[in-house]
Formats: C-alpha cells, sequence, structure tokens
C-alpha cells in the first residue's frame, strides 16, 4: 500500500507545491512509483508537470475524485491526478463534504495498491479538502517560512481546535503521523539564524533530523532561484537545463564576461549545487516515507 503523505500548511506560498512536485520526482527516480494528487484549484502543481512532461497524466481530476468519479489511472512511475478550478466550490456544500472525504479514501484503498508513495498538494487554506487530505494521509509534511508570523502560525498548524494535526488525529485518522516542518526559503540573514534557532528551541520535536556529512542538524530549504526556475520548467532541480543563450555558460572572450555578469553561475551549475544542497532533507524525508527509519 502506498505510503501518502499530505504535503500542508495553512499558510499560502510557503512551498508546498515545489515540495511536493520535487518529493514525488524523486522518489519516482528512486524506483518509488508515485502518485501526485492537486487538491488546489489554483493548479500551480498540475500546470507546472504538465508543461514538464514528465508525468503521466489522469484523463480525470480531483473533482472527479472527490465528488465520487473516476477512472483508470494510466501507466507510469510519476501519474498526476490534476487539480480542477471547481474544486474551491466543494466547500460551499456542507452537506457533502463527509461524502467528499470518503470518496477520497476509497480512490486511495483502491489505487494505492499500485504506488509505493501517493503526495498530496494541498490548497493553503484549512477546508474540507484539507480535512480530507489530513484525514486520508499517513504523513504529513510542512513547508514552512521562517518569519514570526509563520513560527507563530506552527501553533495553529499543530493545535488549531477543528484542522490542527493533533484533532484531526484524534477525530479523523489516528494513523496519521507528522514527518515534520520544512523550514523553506531560507536565508543566511541574521533574521533567519535568530528564527530558526527559536524554531529549534520552541518545537525542537517537530523538525526533521538530517545529518549532513558528521554534522547533525535538520531539513531546511534554502531561497535558490533554481528552485523557482526547476518549478516554471517542471522538471526535476537535478535535470535542469540550460535553456537560453543568458543561461548558457559563460565562454571565453567580452560576450562570456557579459553573460557571467547578467547571472553569475550558469543555471545548470546553480541547480546542481542548489540540489545538493537540499537533498540530504529530501533523503531524510523519503526514508520516514518509505519506512526506512
Ligand atoms: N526554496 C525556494 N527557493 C526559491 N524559490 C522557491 C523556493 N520554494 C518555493 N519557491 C517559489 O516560490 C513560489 C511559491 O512556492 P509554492 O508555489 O511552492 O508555494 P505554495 O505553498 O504551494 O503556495 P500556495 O499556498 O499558493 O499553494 C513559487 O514560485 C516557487 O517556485
Ligand atoms: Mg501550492
Amino acid at each position: 500500500m502506498a505510503a501518502v503523505v499530505a504535503v500542508a500548511n495553512q499558510k499560502g506560498g510557503v512551498g508546498k507545491t515545489f515540495v511536493a512536485c520535487q518529493l514525488s520526482f524523486y522518489t519516482a527516480r528512486a524506483g518509488a512509483r508515485t502518485l501526485l494528487l492537486e487538491l488546489d484549484q489554483q493548479m500551480n502543481a498540475s500546470r507546472s508537470l504538465i508543461r514538464g512532461g514528465r508525468v503521466a497524466v489522469a484523463g480525470f481530476t480531483m473533482l472527479d475524485v472527490l465528488e465520487g468519479r473516476e477512472g483508470v489511472l494510466p501507466e507510469g512511475d510519476l501519474v498526476l491526478v490534476p487539480g480542477h478550478g471547481g474544486l474551491g466550490a466543494l466547500e460551499r456544500q456542507p452537506a457533502r463534504h463527509n461524502d467528499f472525504v470518503n470518496a477520497l479514501q476509497r480512490f486511495l484503498a483502491a489505487v494505492g495498491k499500485d504506488f509505493a508513495v501517493c503526495v498530496m498538494d494541498t490548497n493553503p487554506s484549512p477546508d474540507v479538502r484539507y480535512a480530507a487530505a489530513l484525514a486520508t494521509a499517513d504523513f504529513l509534511l510542512a513547508p514552512v517560512q521562517l518569519n514570526q508570523e509563520a513560527i507563530d502560525g506552527i501553533e495553529s498548524l499543530m493545535l488549531h481546535k477543528r484542522y490542527g494535526f493533533f484533532r484531526m488525529r484524534e477525530l479523523l485518522n489516528p494513523k496519521l503521523e507528522l514527518i515534520g516542518i520544512l523550514p523553506n526559503l531560507v536565508e543566511a540573514t541574521p533574521f533567519q539564524r535568530a528564527n530558526l534557532q527559536q524554531l529549534v528551541l520552541r518545537h525542537p520535536g517537530l523538525l526533521i533530523p538530517v545529518v549532513r556529512g558528521q554534522a547533525a542538524g535538520y531539513a531546511y530549504v534554502p531561497t535558490r532561484t533554481a528552485i523557482a526556475e526547476a518549478q516554471a520548467a517542471g522538471v526535476p532541480l537535478w535535470e535542469l537545463r540550460q535553456t537560453s543563450p543568458a543561461e548558457a555558460s559563460p565562454c571565453d572572450g567580452v560576450e562570456g564576461k557579459v553573460l557571467q555578469g547578467r547571472s553569475a553561475m550558469p543555471l545548470r551549475s546553480a541547480a546542481r549545487d542548489a540540489w545538493r544542497e537540499i537533498r540530504p532533507s529530501f533523503d531524510a524525508i523519503t526514508a520516514r516515507l518509505l519506512r526506512e527509519v
């Protein structure tokens, strides 16, 4: 049965879609057949992944799944069931909320045996889709940003009376485990370092332990342009290619110097460096998903 992870946080723009997409690429590359479900009506994950052309796309959407209609999934190591613009309207049909949750659980009970991992990219609001994701998942992975508002928001993520992790586990899904919170868009500024320190002190058990070389630390993802570029292209970060002259390797001569000035490093090596930085964090998350730790 697939290990099902909900990538969720009620805050917008913290990197849920980036984590869901790149984690799916990574688990599929590791040989774990992966299903990615997009529950967001913004469809950022679907648009990106379809553009990149590295996924097999189902002929039905997550709106169909939640409304109890679904079809046959395609073959492939990485399969996407896309989002749909109509997903936002489900919240306004409270009489059907239980049906939506049950439909998602039925769907995964039926197709889960064909996958090793299922990743759910969620919408940034606590609503029926958020509840359905947490009611169905085995794991919660929560990207966060290191500003004060977001750190305060972690209390709500865990303790919210209706949608908090503990409440969800108690009411709807006793098997739900927390992989942890994943600080994303981390900058090497004193302010962010202090906020990370504060997070370690206030919520040490929520961070994801990672060993880098000999050093023990926590999973996090720095801000790197290559990450946004890979997401825009819909490709794995580690496979991001140079695509335009402005991104090409600087060559000898004046022209090369101009190019070098415009972007300090050719994109491909910037992507490789970014991937090297975040890979230990993705390894720790993947090991937990595949129950290797
Ligand atoms: N570590 C990072 N470095 C650089 N850019 C990043 C990083 N993480 C995310 N981004 C970019 O920031 C933007 C927001 O990220 P993303 O869409 O993944 O957030 P989200 O939590 O899914 O947002 P929403 O709540 O709207 O669904 C995207 O353009 C993404 O490519
Ligand atoms: Mg998103």
